[in-house]
């Protein structure tokens, strides 16, 4: 232990009261041995430190800082060193805050486009997740500071995050939803790690030894710290176990004291508290460091120069038809859309920010080619179709050339806490563009949302740009690209179905009561789309250029590949070129092609470049659930080189020995997997991939309702009066919904109704303890009288120990 001599002075209540917060955003302090408390802050797309009313809903303001777009936004840049200069450009404001960690990236995959939280992480793919977060982290880290990746893992949908169990295979694990924390462990050197809310195979993951001990401590070599979410810890002793340094936020001393009981009474030894204790100075020494020296203020303006840059790489066009982009100098354009004026920059939750600075679309085509003749909002953003907003839209539309269509998800819709209910853009927008559409057909829609939509429109516009949710400079970023002032080079990370019933994941999401079955397996986004021929409104990887580019003169050894690339227009540009690698044996299912390499290079028109991509510990291995290891299948593989997933421009073959494992599977038993037709893999099947049986994942209705059962489960209560809350929970939502304040309505979904009774303990910094929770549970249960009297008992005992440690 590197700290073993303080850690030696330390008396077992100190020691304990380090591994909790000591309010909502900083750690326990103990000034006898110069051990100060760290400042923890949101969010993975800016800072959002709270100085005064501290929330983990984005619901109190915090201070000011660059808003850059979101990670959903960057990643379609696909590149690595822009993820690490916006790393750094974080790391400077935090450090100019007083920030010692800063709680992202947020890395988890998307698979299901529904995911309410989608806008704050990468993509669908491991790899490329893994790469763009091992940027972020290093460039936060350059400042001395730590990042702290999150959420680990398999917490990919939002309601019912705190409690819901997922169940996944090995394999679809390891080579899914951890290579990119793996990535992020062993390339980023995060010093931190958030542990999710939810089960992994029936264990809460900050609890589950196999993930958090095997895995990220033992296979991984993981050195740094494991914090929990935000009121995510379950069994404080069970977490501590499993190498948990942290819970967040504080809990006013309340699982110290349990801490102290299982060390006393010989459940645990010392020394796993010394350990953790170990870790945890080592985060709070080193990440204070960087206060030692003078600072001064980050420059605003660089730093919104900077945002901007990021949201041009990481526009995608999506359709170009008779070249309507660039728009030509002196274009008349009729700017239309409630998203013109009121930009949707970032999403809504713990990462929300407070910008510096914000660009409004119609303050910025002064500066542009372009002439705007014009605004008309065409449509209210949370009302129903309007009449008048769209004759008034029509007749602006019908005199001008070109017609600018700002739309897009709402705030409402896509927030953290909640899944989003289909894949839509609202009624009132498309009617607007039908109109429209028959007034004048040049139309050009900008999608501002930080997720897949689904697109039956698409046919009445011209020209499509995604901007994703491109930040505080965003708006400005998509003025240059619309007036070719720069040429758009993003590219899409994840899949956009053609209908969102073509998803594999479709009849499995989300989980609605006990567990969420990934019954897809492997088979997420591109992975699936491919493998089962299934039909898609864009490919993963797509994305268009106002040049084009040329793939020539393939060669591959064993150390990677190489090959040449021509910008064959007459417009410099940037493309991104992906390696993609398939295996010919067909001895164990896998996807057709699977990413393994890609590169973001500048070519001038004319210029032809030589380009390579190295192969990696990564390009052949495939997670053997036999050996419980990474293995290589002896086999002949296909390599790949595409513009996108689906426009792959370059082939070639290698052979590679195998690591001699045997195979993991019994093809006869799994054939929807070997088909790749895993949309309805019944019950038996996902059972023999799994290995087990699949728990039952309805609410058992008869028990009475415990810790970790849900407010939402009063439905059934015993209790009259927990069943009578209920109502009053879903009136009030309905209520609210009812006279527009949809989202007050959503903050009781997401903090009330899908909330564990024991997070009612977790999150109310102890004005609420474990023993009160059982006399609210009493009550719950049908107890009344009894519950009310214990809750009354231990509340009064409560205040008396408060005092008397006020007087002592
Ligand atoms: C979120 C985390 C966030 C934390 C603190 C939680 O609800 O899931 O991503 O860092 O709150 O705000």
């Amino acid at each position: 232990m590197k700290y073993a001599e303080i850690i030696s002075q330390m008396t077992l209540e100190e020691k304990a009261s380090l591994m909790s917060g000591k309010d909502f955003w900083q750690t326990q302090d103990i000034q006898r041995f110069g051990i100060n408390n760290i400042f923890l802050a949101d969010g993975p797309h800016g800072i959002r430190k709270q100085e005064a009313a501290a929330d983990h809903l984005g619901l109190n303001s915090s201070v000011p800082a660059t808003c850059f777009p979101t990670a959903a936004t960057v990643a379609n840049s696909w590149n690595v060193e822009l993820g690490q200069k916006i790393g750094e450009y974080l790391g400077e404001e935090a450090v100019s805050q007083k920030v010692n960690v800063l709680l992202g990236p947020g890395i988890n995959m998307k698979r299901n486009p529904l995911c309410g939280r989608n806008f704050e992480y990468f993509s669908e793919d491991p790899y490329l997740t893994g790469k763009m977060a091992a940027g972020y982290i290093r460039g936060i880290q350059s400042h001395g500071i730590s990042a702290c990746v999150k959420h680990f893992c398999v917490n990919n949908q939002e309601e019912r995050r705190m409690s819901i169990n997922t169940i996944v295979d090995e394999r679809a694990l390891r080579e899914i939803y951890l290579t990119a924390f793996e990535i992020a462990v062993k390339e980023g050197k995060t010093k931190a790690l958030m542990s999710s809310y939810n089960m992994l195979n029936g264990t809460y993951t900050n609890e589950n030894m196999h993930l958090m001990h095997d895995i990220l401590r033992g296979e991984w070599n993981y050195k740094g710290c494991v914090i929990t979410d935000w009121g995510g810890s379950n069994d404080r002793v069970a977490g501590l176990i499993a190498g948990n340094e942290l819970e967040m936020p504080t809990t006013a001393g309340e699982t110290n004291e349990e801490i102290i009981q299982a060390i006393k009474s010989e459940k645990i030894k010392e020394d796993v508290l010394d350990q953790s204790v170990d870790r945890l100075l080592e985060l709070i020494f080193t990440t204070e460091e960087v206060y030692k020296k003078a600072h001064k203020k980050f420059d605003m303006q660089e730093h919104h120069r900077v945002a901007q840059e990021v949201a041009e790489e990481s526009i995608v066009l999506l359709k170009n038809e008779e070249n309507i982009l660039p728009l030509k100098n002196g274009t008349k354009v009729a700017v239309i859309g409630d998203f013109a004026k009121e930009a949707r920059y970032q999403g809504a939750g713990s990462s929300v920010v407070n910008p510096t600075i914000l660009d409004h679309t119609l303050d910025c085509f002064e500066e542009s080619r372009i002439v705007s003749i014009g605004y008309e909002t065409g449509f209210e953003r949370y009302g129903k179709k309007s009449n008048k907003r769209i004759d008034r839209a029509c007749e602006l539309a019908k005199e001008a050339d070109v017609i600018l269509l700002y739309i897009g998800l709402d705030e409402v819709t896509e927030a953290e806490g909640l899944d989003r209910q289909n894949m839509n853009i609202s009624d009132n927008q498309i009617e607007l563009l039908n109109a429209l559409q028959k007034v004048n057909q040049n139309i050009v829609a900008i999608l501002s949302c930080g997720c897949a939509v689904e697109m039956p429109w698409i046919n009445k516009v011209k020209g499509l740009l995604h901007g994703y949710l491109s930040g505080q400079a965003g708006a400005k970023a998509i003025i240059r690209v619309l007036s070719g002032d720069v040429n758009p080079s993003g590219k899409l990370t994840e899949t956009y179905p053609i209908h969102y019933e073509d998803t594999p994941s479709f009849k499995n999401f989300p989980g609605k009561e006990v567990s969420v079955e990934y019954r897809e397996g492997i088979y997420i986004g591109y992975r699936y789309y491919d493998a089962a021929n299934v039909e898609v409104r864009f490919p993963f990887g797509y994305g268009l250029s106002y040049t084009t580019f040329e793939y020539s003169c393939i060669e591959v050894n064993k150390n990677g590949v190489t090959f040449k690339l021509t910008n064959s227009g007459s417009t410099q540009g940037m493309e991104i070129a992906q390696l993609y690698v398939g295996c010919k044996s067909e001895n164990i299912f896998r996807a057709k092609k699977e990413l393994k390499g890609f590169v973001k290079i500048f070519i001038n028109a004319g210029e032809t470049k030589s380009v390579t991509i190295p192969f990696d510990d990564k390009t052949f291995r495939y997670f053997n659930i036999k050996t419980n290891k990474w293995e290589v299948e002896a086999s002949e593989y296909k390599i790949m080189i595409g513009a996108s997933s689906a426009d792959i421009r370059l082939k070639d073959t290698i052979f590679m020995e195998g690591s001699g494992a045997p195979l993991p599977y019994d093809k006869d038993k799994l054939t929807s997997y070997y088909s790749g037709k895993v949309n309805n893999v019944v019950t038996e099947e996902f059972e023999n991939l799994i290995g087990c049986k699949v728990p039952v994942s309805t609410w058992d209705r008869t028990k009475p309702l415990g810790y970790n059962d849900t407010i939402a489960q009063c439905k059934y209560a015993k209790g009259l009066f927990a069943r009578f809350a209920f109502n009053m929970i879903v009136f009030a939502y309905w209520f609210l919904r009812k006279i527009g304040k949809r989202s007050t309505a959503n903050i009781i979904m997401m903090s009330i109704y899908h909330m564990p009774f024991r997070g009612i303990a977790r999150m109310t910094g102890g004005a609420l303890n474990i023993p009160m929770l059982n006399g609210i549970l009493m009550i719950v249960n049908g107890h009344f009288f009894k519950g009310l009297n214990h809750l009354l008992k231990e509340r009064s005992k409560m205040v008396k120990a408060a005092k008397a440690k006020k007087i002592a």
